[in-house]
């Protein structure tokens, strides 16, 4: 994984450029967020863990809507961004696979767009991962880009690095397997300046 943080390190002011107007723009990340934030107040107060939070901006997004959010990211520019754009945030550098966090400690986790550098192997590990550092009763929502047409995960030529799309009921089944039950997954078409599909899985960790 050395790779991916270097490559993000790499672009990274790039991408705080590219990314910097798209949660304004884009009503369904807002709304998923919303209801991850709401599913979080009503059931479960503690540290929500923004894993592979690039520049910040959904972490900061989560504090917005009172959430008691954080930052980890395996590109040490990245945080350094992260620190830079949102002072008052906590930014750490790390790695989803082994996470610096004692088991239970995390009410809410968040993976926007970051499980998909890993290699499909290592997801299932990524997934016991979650569900050690989240309390039962925690909440886990990912987003990631989908492929519906068929139950294979497939490699893309993501701008930074290679990626990979995965089937929602893959993932959501792979997830399960941890002890993740599914509160709602959302799958919408691409919108302009997109290729695929994207998915948004919100699951619950069985208490
Ligand atoms: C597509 S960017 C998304 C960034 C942010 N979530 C956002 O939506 O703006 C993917 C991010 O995941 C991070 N990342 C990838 N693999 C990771 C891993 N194994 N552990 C922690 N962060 C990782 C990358 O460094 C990068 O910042």
């Amino acid at each position: 994984m050395t790779d991916v943080g270097t490559a993000y390190d790499e672009i990274a002011e790039l991408y705080v450029e590219f990314v910097k107007d798209d949660l304004a723009a884009n009503p369904f990340d807002r709304a998923m967020l919303d209801l991850f934030a709401e599913s979080l107040r009503d059931n479960e107060s503690g540290p929500v863990a923004d894993v592979g939070c690039g520049p910040g901006r959904i972490t900061d997004y989560l504090a917005s809507l009172g959430l008691d959010a954080f930052g980890i990211d395996l590109s040490a520019r990245m945080i350094t961004l992260a620190r830079r754009a949102y002072p008052g945030l906590r930014f750490d550098e790390g790695s989803m696979e082994r996470l610096d966090l004692a088991d239970g400690a995390l009410a809410g986790l968040v993976a926007w767009y970051s499980i998909i550098h890993l290699p499909p192997d290592r997801i299932p590990d990524v997934s016991a991962e979650f569900a050690r550092v989240l309390r039962p009763g925690g909440h886990a929502l990912l987003a990631f880009q989908a492929i519906e047409t068929t139950d294979a995960v497939e490699a893309f030529d993501h701008r930074v690095i290679r990626a990979y799309r995965w089937p929602p009921q893959r993932l959501a089944a792979l997830l399960r397997a941890d002890g993740f039950t599914e509160v709602c997954r959302m799958v919408r078409k691409p919108r302009p300046g997109e290729r695929f599909e994207q998915a948004y899985l919100l699951v619950t960790k069985d208490r």
